[in-house]
């Protein structure tokens, strides 16, 4: 990982953006990674026409998995859910910048999967 994707992982690890709850989301899941016990529970709200007006998340783990909730979080709002649900792990490395060793995949990839199993209840 580049330098520069290195601050900025732990920048939203240690100053991660909508973090927390939302009471009576329209939306809510959470994925755990079995290996570790790591954790990311989604919460959204829509607004009239479907789309992402709110959002928040909770959770906790490594840098990594923690990270790109916050980052995938930042680009939420406004989205259709047929806009998320084409969410992969493409753009979860695009938005952790560079392709990970498969040790570290299941981290960056943690935050969508919670996101695709949040979608799977609504
Ligand atoms: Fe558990 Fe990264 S070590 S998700």
């Amino acid at each position: 990982m580049s330098e520069l994707y290195r601050e900025i992982i732990i920048d939203h690890y240690k100053n991660p953006r909508n973090f927390g709850k939302l009471k009576d989301p329209d939306i809510n899941g959470a994925e755990d990674n079995i290996v570790c016990g790591d954790r990311v529970e989604w919460f959204l709200k829509l607004d009239s026409a479907g789309r992402v007006k709110e959002v928040k998340w909770q959770g906790e783990g490594c840098a990594l998995s923690q990270a790109s909730a916050s980052l995938l979080s930042e680009m939420l709002i406004g989205k259709k859910l047929t806009e998320i649900n084409k969410l992969g792990v493409k753009d979860i490395y695009r938005i952790v910048g560079e392709k990970l060793n498969p040790s570290r995949q299941k981290c960056a990839t943690l935050s969508v999967e919670a996101l695709k199993q949040a979608l799977t209840k609504k």
